[in-house]
């Protein structure tokens, strides 16, 4: 059986539970995504999302519950998980000292795969990272750091890929582009688990939207079955104004972003 003839939700998880000594994180944490789907989990900081992200992908042991991601059991499958699955961490995994391309091809090595160099030259390309790609990651800015950090993840093609705030610290444009890139890889049938605490992050990536309160999922849903929880919108005659972000993006444009260049490009 390989990988990816698994069927049923790419994510289950029923009852979980996890404890740091006296503190209760995970009091029952009950959720399912399906395959090719994007799933938004949202929490305050502290609320545990790292830490389902953790059980998830094999780094962490729940005191309760079940998981299972791509029909392997967390617990007593983890090779079958690890194997199924890629992390970006909430701190970029990158190496400092190392190039862009040199990281890449590292990551390609360690998971015995053929040509490394075509593998790192065409997702350098992809992340528009080319430019880039000899220098030392320790010159890179956040941006390039994350869009790095999310090229290597990508590296194997996993069936599940889990984004561990992929996008803290980043600049409007910069984010833009890392939401295209879970959108183009959801639509490829990856499977995405994303974190985050930006609201509108969720409301332009996921399929469904859970919020992890004091222990467990608390809402879980669609935009649209989320906002159904609301009362109805009042009708209210308001002059529309630009938000920040549609402010700077207007004035910033393209210019503002670094793509990996020096100075001037
Ligand atoms: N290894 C650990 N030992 C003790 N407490 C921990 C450990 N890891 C996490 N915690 C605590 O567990 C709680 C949940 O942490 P977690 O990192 O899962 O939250 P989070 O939702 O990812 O938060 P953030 O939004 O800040 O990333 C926090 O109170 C945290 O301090
Ligand atoms: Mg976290």
């Amino acid at each position: 059986m390989t990988a990816n003839q698994v069927q049923g939700p790419a994510i289950h998880v029923q009852g979980l539970e996890k404890s740091y000594k006296t503190l209760k994180v995970l009091r029952g944490v009950d959720f399912e995504v399906a395959r090719g789907s994007i799933f938004a989990l949202l929490g305050a900081n502290g609320a545990g999302k790292t830490t389902v992200v953790k059980i998830l992908s094999t780094l962490l042991k729940a005191d309760a519950g079940t998981a299972s991601v791509n029909g392997f059991d967390v617990g007593t499958q983890a090779a079958d998980v690890r194997q199924s699955i890629s992390l970006t961490g909430q701190f970029a995994a990158v190496d400092e000292i190392l190039s862009g391309r040199e990281n890449l091809v590292l990551v390609a090595q360690l998971r015995h795969l053929e040509d490394p160099g075509t593998i790192a030259d065409d997702l350098l390309d992809r992340f528009s990272l080319t430019d880039a790609a000899a220098r030392k990651v320790s010159t890179y800015s956040g941006g390039m750091r994350r869009r790095l950090d999310i090229a290597m993840s990508l590296i194997g093609t996993p069936q599940v890929i889990f984004l561990d705030e992929p996008t803290t610290g980043l600049d409007p444009q910069a984010r833009i582009e890392v939401w295209q890139i879970v959108k183009e890889l959801a639509e490829h049938g990856t499977t995405v688990l994303l974190t985050t605490q930006y609201l509108d992050e969720a409301e332009q990536l996921a399929d469904r939207i859970a919020i992890l309160h004091e222990g467990r999922i608390i809402v879980n849903g669609s935009l649209t079955e989320l906002k159904q929880l609301l009362p109805p919108a009042k009708v209210e005659y308001v002059e529309k104004q630009p938000t920040l972000e549609d402010v700077f993006l207007a004035i910033v444009g393209d210019a503002g972003h670094d793509h990996g260049v020096g100075t001037d490009r």
